[in-house]
């Protein structure tokens, strides 16, 4: 392999040695394989590639000091893809067949774990796709799971560099009853409008408002929002967003910490009133955000004005981050040490 520099790696995607694959036909799952091929087979009249039977997950492994491998709240991303795997009407991958297909592929790819202190780590894709032919629109018969891995760096240039976000107010992502609960591909290609806009720019990305009425935050792109003001730690309450196991993760930290917490909805005004804003899940972990730009109604909200992310931010971001390295006490037995 050729040496790859760990600290200025970026978010995408670089070859690992294998992946795990799985088929379920009949009625029934077939028994995980391993592949060393970066490319799949699939038939011309799949669901996957048609209809959106898609659905994926994201989580992260990390080297700590003492040589352990960390997999973060695996069986929090196992059940979400279950979630999603319903919210399209796609056979559910068991608990069971997820972490044996995430860790073996871990295991498979220890080399491509960044070391510890470089900042990057090893981000686990989950795949689950509908794979059998249909014409007509209904759910495929056979479907096909896949986890493959890749190091990476932060999502957002500069770690936890502050970021500027801009207002989304022409494109939803998702509508209330839709699928934006569910991580299927169909959120990220609706997301995609708005988000090449955003940073052509000059934005990191988008916030998103609320697809009924465009009054209260949604989310940021692929991230959860989340506002702190007078030792409150303020997260949407929206039923067009991803759960974010991230953003979950923080309410608990947040709370170990003596900081209130609240899951509301946030009207859009309320940004003037935030100390500190920022975005959070596993690729983004947390992005602080400088600047909130609402250009439809000429509106700009700003944050860390001496471009220096927010005490209570690096905070939560050091104890989180801390706990995935395996440098802070694991309360919450959030980390599985893969053997
Ligand atoms: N929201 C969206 C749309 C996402 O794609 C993600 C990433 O997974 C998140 C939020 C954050 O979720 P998590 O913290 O579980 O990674
Ligand atoms: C994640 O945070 O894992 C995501 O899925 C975000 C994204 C790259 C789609």
């Amino acid at each position: 392999m050729e040496q790859l520099d760990w600290k200025t790696l970026p978010f995408g995607y670089i070859k690992t040695d294998y992946n795990i694959r799985c088929r379920y036909k009949d009625g029934k799952w077939g028994k995980p394989e391993v592949s060393s091929s970066e490319y799949i087979d699939i038939h011309i009249a799949a669901t996957g590639l048609h209809y959106g039977q898609e659905a994926f997950e994201g989580m992260k492994a990390y080297m700590g000091k003492d040589s352990k491998i960390r997999v973060f709240r695996w069986d929090e991303n196992a059940k979400r893809l279950m979630l999603s795997a319903e919210g399209v009407k796609m056979a559910p991958v068991p608990i069971e067949l997820f972490r044996d297909a995430v860790f073996q592929a871990i295991k498979l790819n220890k080399k491509f774990v960044p070391p510890y202190g470089s900042g990057a780590s090893l981000y686990i894709r989950p795949l689950l796709y509908g794979s059998s032919a249909e014409v007509g629109v209904k759910p495929a018969s056979e479907y096909t799971f896949i986890v493959f891995v890749t190091p990476v760096g932060p999502y957002f240039k500069g770690g936890v560099k502050p970021v500027n976000m801009m207002i989304c107010r022409d494109v939803d992502r998702a509508a209330p009853l839709g699928t934006g609960t569910f991580k299927v591909g169909g959120n990220y290609a609706a997301s995609l409008r708005a988000l090449v806009k955003a940073k052509e720019a000059g934005f990191g990305s988008t916030i998103f408002l609320d697809a009924r009425e465009k009054k209260y935050i949604d989310e940021c792109g692929p991230a959860n929002f989340f506002g702190i003001k007078d030792n409150t730690y303020i997260t949407p309450k929206s039923e067009s967003i991803l759960s974010s196991i991230t953003n979950k993760s923080l309410i608990e930290i947040a709370k170990s910490l003596g900081m209130k917490t609240e899951r509301r909805r946030i009207p859009v005004e309320e940004l003037s009133t935030f100390e500190e804003t920022g975005a959070c899940g596993t690729a983004a972990v947390i992005s602080p955000i400088a600047k909130i730009v609402d250009a439809d109604v000429n509106k700009i909200y700003e944050y860390c004005k001496d471009g220096m992310p927010g005490a209570v931010t690096m905070k939560l971001y050091n104890k989180l981050v801390g706990i995935q390295n395996g440098d802070v006490k694991d309360e919450f037995g959030w980390m599985t040490v893969v053997d």
